[in-house]
């Protein structure tokens, strides 16, 4: 199957929207492949600070995300060989991912690494971009988002269930800082675009807003 004809399913949204849970399962389901496109902007920013690299730099930036060894295996992230799933994650690794990604040259070097993620039977892939920039031509596009406090409230639980202290109105603001910049930056910003459908999880569980997207999808993957 040629690439361009490997379906891809984009759902994008805002920081703590529930993408990553929904996006998985949607994967699972489906038999698609996954890509956590939000992972390689947190890779990137932390090659860069193990290799002393300044984070505005944009040109060396691009040239680590381009060169650095990544791997996702069994569950686990991997950076030159080291399980760095937690380090990734935590609020600081976030606020990093987010400068990184603001840089046109970082964005333009992760481009090629995140369509090679387009792989037979299909891929569900998440971020910011997904369906505006890296994959245009996605055959469903999902613009996932809750409230801002409900953001704060699972974002809150999940740093605590990873054994990460956690103070809401800190997490409240460190939310609104990264939304800020996500969406106001030049490059491929943050935006819900008229060709993505709406889904507001703010009062609905994940196994209803994944079936919501099942039945998108059944329409047009014809799955
Ligand atoms: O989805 P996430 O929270 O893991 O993403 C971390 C940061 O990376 C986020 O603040 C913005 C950036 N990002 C992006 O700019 N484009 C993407 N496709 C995915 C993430």
């Amino acid at each position: 199957m040629s690439q361009t004809l490997v379906p891809v399913i984009a759902i994008d949204g805002p920081t703590a929207s529930g993408k990553g849970t929904v996006a998985q399962r949607v994967a699972d389901k489906l038999g698609f492949h996954y890509l956590d496109s939000g992972s390689l902007y947190r890779l990137t920013a932390l090659a860069a600070q193990q290799r002393g690299v300044d984070l505005a730099n944009g040109p060396e930036v691009a040239q680590i995300a381009a060169s650095m060894k990544i791997a996702f295996r069994g569950g686990k992230t991997l950076l030159d060989g080291n399980d760095v799933g937690n380090e990734i994650r935590t609020e600081s690794a976030s606020q990093n991912a987010s400068r990184v990604a603001a840089l046109p040259e970082v964005r333009e070097a992760l481009l090629s690494l995140q369509r090679g993620f387009r792989l037979p039977p299909g891929l569900v892939a998440d971020g910011r971009d997904m369906g505006s920039v890296v994959f245009p031509d996605a055959v469903l596009k999902v613009f996932l988002t809750a409230s801002a406090d409900a953001r704060a409230d699972r974002r809150t639980k999940q740093l605590k269930e990873k054994g990460m202290s956690a103070i809401m109105s800190d997490v409240v603001k460190e939310l609104r800082a990264r939304d800020e910049r996500d969406m106001s930056r030049p490059v491929a910003p943050l935006k819900h675009y008229p060709d993505a459908y709406l889904l507001d999880t703010t009062g609905i569980s994940a196994v209803d807003a994944v079936q919501k997207i099942l039945t998108w999808a059944q329409k047009s993957v014809g799955s």
